[in-house]
């Protein structure tokens, strides 16, 4: 037999039973985000590649090492989108959306892509569910918006109790450039113990020298300087109402002051989620966002201040607890028919049944009453329809309450009412 052409490495399929574990958390998440009044926004996953330079940064791990970016066939530079912001900043910027309203809350949940090196938890197409609010540079957004991020996950069915926030704030920009200063003077002080990757960000993007993941470099990096007390008066009294409020929110957090987020476009509050909970090893970052207050006007856009986060759907299943087999749909119906007359019979009602969106498996073929009662019990269904000579005869259906075993007779016009009342 032929070999069939591998999937891409690092992009998986999702099978049932898997995929209701899916809908179950794209459902919660989207019943949270609805429930703070954000709209759906469903941007193109393929973007011209500058978006993505001018907004998460030239001198980024996501620019420089991971992106998926090729000519199109008019010979433009197009890009698989990473993540979701540059996109819905230029949905925002290309619609002039700040005339059509004061405050502008979007969601997405969709494929991004990064050529990472995969393991678990790390894939090159992941998942996201996302969200923007432009237009608001309230502290209390940042706290809301935090909050709400811990009950979609406390949703998810994660231990509460498991969940680390960390919150960080970058401050201005101005304020950043003169903490870089301070950090290239401190870093170079000690330049014999950084590695290659970290010589080069000290002559790029020495903050994100901080984030590195090389033991040594940890090791210097814990001495360096603090961007938190390099914040001006402003700065730090803003970050400071951030965190009240996220106490009287009941929101659990600490700073953690090497925090500075990957990407190039944030301003002020930044914060990531990480979760002990689960199967998720090193990997175990599932939410990550901040305030991003110059993007909009940098691209294009009236100058509108605005904060974002995004979630790993990837990473939040493998932190849930239950198996992806208790998310499965119950199925409600099955129909039994024990000959091909009886299946010609069956085939109006079961339709008649899935028109009212009850779940309904009808058995194509025939055979003996138990290997098809087998089939239903297999499949969890609430009730069998059994149906021979003698009930299209007489009109009744022989429904078998396949929870307790008991049977009993049916007309077919009292059908929906009798399984109705099974689900109940
Ligand atoms: P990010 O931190 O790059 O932020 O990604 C957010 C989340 O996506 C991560 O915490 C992680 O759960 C998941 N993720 C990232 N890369 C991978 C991967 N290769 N495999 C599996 N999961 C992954 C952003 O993307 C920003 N756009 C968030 C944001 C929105 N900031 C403001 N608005």
């Amino acid at each position: 037999m032929a070999d069939v052409p591998p999937g891409v490495k690092g992009m998986n399929d999702i099978l049932p039973p898997e995929v209701w574990k899916w809908q179950f958390l794209e459902q919660q998440a989207r019943d949270v985000l609805e429930s703070f009044a954000y709209g759906e926004l469903r941007t193109p996953v393929l973007e011209y590649t500058p978006l993505f330079v001018r907004s998460v940064g030239e001198v980024t791990d996501v620019v420089e090492k991971q992106m998926y970016t090729f000519d199109d066939r008019d010979g433009r530079s197009v890009s698989l989108r990473p993540e979701g912001t540059a996109s819905a900043v230029r949905a925002y910027v290309e619609n002039a959306q700040w005339n059509k309203e004061p405050i502008t809350r979007w969601y997405y949940i969709g494929p991004m892509f990064r050529h990472e090196r995969a393991q678990r938890g790390r894939l090159r197409q992941f998942f996201q569910v996302g969200a923007e609010v432009f237009g608001a540079s309230e502290p209390s957004i940042d706290a809301e918006m935090i909050a709400m991020l811990v009950s979609m996950l406390v949703r998810f069915g994660l231990d509460a109790g498991a969940i680390e926030v960390a919150v960080n704030s970058l401050g201005e920009p101005e304020e950043r450039e003169a903490y870089r200063q301070k950090l290239v003077s401190y870093f170079s002080a000690h330049r014999d113990r950084l590695d290659d990757d970290s010589r080069r960000r000290l002559e790029t993007n020495p903050l994100r020298i901080l984030d590195s993941k090389n033991p040594d470099v940890i090791a210097v990096a814990a001495g360096a300087p603090k961007l938190i007390d390099e914040l001006g008066e402003g700065s730090r009294a803003r970050f400071a109402r951030v965190r009240s409020l996220l106490d009287a929110l009941g929101v659990k957090h600490a700073i953690d002051p090497g925090l500075v987020r990957g990407l190039d476009y944030y301003t002020g509050t930044i914060f990531e989620i990480k979760t002990k909970a689960g199967e998720l090893g090193s990997q175990n970052t599932v939410a990550g966002g901040g305030r991003y207050d110059r993007l909009v006007a940098s691209l294009g856009g009236q100058s509108t201040p605005a904060i974002g986060f995004a979630l790993g759907i990837e990473r939040a299943l493998l932190a849930i607890p239950d198996t992806a087999e208790s998310y499965e749909p119950a199925l409600a119906v099955f129909f039994a028919p024990m000959d091909a007359a009886a299946l010609d019979f069956a085939l109006p009602i079961a339709l008649r049944l899935r028109d009212k969106g009850i779940r309904t498996e009808i058995e194509h073929r025939p055979g003996k009453t138990g290997k098809m009662l087998g089939r239903a019990s297999k499949l969890r269904a609430r009730a069998a329809v059994i149906i021979g000579g003698n009930e299209i005869a007489s009109g009744k259906l022989t429904v078998k309450d396949l929870a307790n075993g008991t049977q009993s007779e049916v007309a077919v016009a009292d059908l929906e009412a009798l399984i109705r009342k099974l689900l109940d």
